[in-house]
């Protein structure tokens, strides 16, 4: 099955939402494989977000990241980084439709609540960067068969 990375980002600390955001992720049917409390530092923002390095944002984006711990959480389930990703919506929390997750608890394109893998390739590259293997659980959950069909599996 396949896991992704979610990082619920210090805006989602100092807002009392950690518990929130995860439980829409477990109501889904998605199964919790790992989870983490993590203070980020300006090497790991740096391999993280090498993509926006040359955005005027980048300074800003990194200071955010690093002004409180966050919890990193390892998801799991059938296309799991597609479905996490679209449960988090668009980038930008004033452009996120209602019911995604940006939708319904931001209004900022940077204090966007969660940080998700936007493929299967990244979620791999990117899981490995914030846990260590052992930190990754493989159990099977007692409902599986309630929450697929068996030819899903
Ligand atoms: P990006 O990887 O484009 O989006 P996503 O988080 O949806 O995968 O951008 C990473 C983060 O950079 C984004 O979550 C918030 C920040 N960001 C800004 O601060 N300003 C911007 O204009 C953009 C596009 C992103």
């Amino acid at each position: 099955m396949e896991k992704t990375l979610v990082l619920l980002k210090p805006c989602t600390l100092q807002r009392g939402l950690a518990g929130e955001i995860i439980n829409r992720f477990e109501k889904r049917g998605l199964r919790l494989a790992g989870m983490k409390m993590m203070q980020l530092t300006d090497d790991i923002l740096n391999e993280h977000y090498a993509h926006l390095k040359d955005k005027p944002f980048f300074g800003m984006l990194k200071d955010s990241m690093m002004s409180t711990p966050v919890i990193a959480c390892c998801l799991e389930g059938i296309e799991a980084v597609q479905t996490v990703r679209m449960m988090a919506g668009a980038t930008n929390g004033r452009n996120a439709q209602p019911g995604t997750i940006r939708g319904d608890y931001c209004m900022s394109n940077q204090q966007n609540i969660v940080h998700t893998s936007d493929s299967p390739e990244n979620a791999e590259i990117e899981l490995k960067r914030f846990f260590k293997p052992e930190e990754i659980f493989d159990f099977t959950p007692s409902n599986l068969a309630y929450l697929y069909a068996l030819d899903e599996l």
